[in-house]
């Protein structure tokens, strides 16, 4: 089963038919995602903040969430994001699938293994986004009137507040391209239950002090509501040529990663 994720102004799978919600019991407390269908392929739906975009990102269950997807069969991802640019080729309105993360979050959640009986459990980041998805995504897009960048560096900040423009010329010393506050462990999560994931970063804004004034939230969902169309076709595409059975390594992320689940 396939899910997306939907960040910041992407709360409405309008592509999907016979939506329904439904509640999932997790361990970390319940989710409720939407469940439909496209082209007869079964699409769950997450919006990440909530439907009404009240939860912000230090607040997200993000391990609810994606033990939730786990447990409902969900085997890829892809998500999107909102994000400010550090990069001056990355401007506003442009699309980035992200291909590697910097982690600057201080206080989230960020793995499933907590030693004890899971063991102890270092997994590998060396492609934390999944190559066949970011494959599916890049083609989905070419021949789309978007500029769309087949690589970037994303810096997951704690948030909920923006950065400062000392704090945005360290991270762009640092190697970063992109700057926003969800896909760290959102991504991490993902890959230590064995499902693909795949993130759409939507550039809203130059980072600060970059950008000519002050950052509001307003400049994000504004720049959002103007690409939606953009994006939603760009999830219809992909979700049109993503493979049945996967061929890359993902799942196996873990070494008996199953044993989370059969505890
Ligand atoms: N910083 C952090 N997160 C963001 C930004 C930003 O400038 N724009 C959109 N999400």
């Amino acid at each position: 089963m396939l899910a997306i994720i939907g960040g910041s102004g992407v709360y409405n799978p309008s592509m999907l038919e016979k939506v329904k919600e439904i509640k999932v019991e997790t361990p970390y407390g319940m989710i409720t995602p939407l469940v439909g269908e496209y082209q007869g392929r079964d699409v769950v739906f997450l919006p990440r903040h909530g439907a009404k975009h009240t939860v912000p990102p230090h607040r997200i269950n993000y391990q609810a969430n994606l033990w939730g997807l786990r447990s409902m069969g969900v085997e890829r991802i892809i998500s999107t994001t909102a994000v400010g640019s550090l990069n001056p080729q990355m401007k506003p309105g442009d699309f980035v699938i992200i291909d590697q993360f910097l982690d600057f979050t201080k206080n989230r959640r960020s793995t499933f293994f907590e030693g004890g009986e899971l063991g102890v459990v270092h997994v590998d980041y060396t492609e934390p986004y999944c190559p066949e998805l970011r494959r599916v995504l890049l083609e989905a897009g070419r021949g789309m009137e978007v500029n769309l960048h087949d690589r970037g560096v994303y810096v997951c900040t704690e948030g909920p507040r923006f950065e400062t423009p000392a704090e945005i010329t360290m991270f762009s010393r640092l190697g970063g391209d992109l700057v926003g506050m969800t896909n760290v462990p959102e991504v991490v999560l993902a890959r230590e239950v064995g499902i693909c994931y795949a993130t759409v970063s939507m550039v809203t804004n130059f980072a600060a002090g970059i950008s000519a004034g002050p950052l509001s939230h307003e400049e994000v969902l504004e720049i959002m509501r103007e690409n939606t169309d953009h994006l939603r076709t760009l999830l219809m595409k992909s979700l049109e040529t993503i493979p049945v059975e996967r061929a890359c390594e993902c799942k196996n992320a873990v070494q008996g990663g199953e044993r989370l689940f059969s505890k």
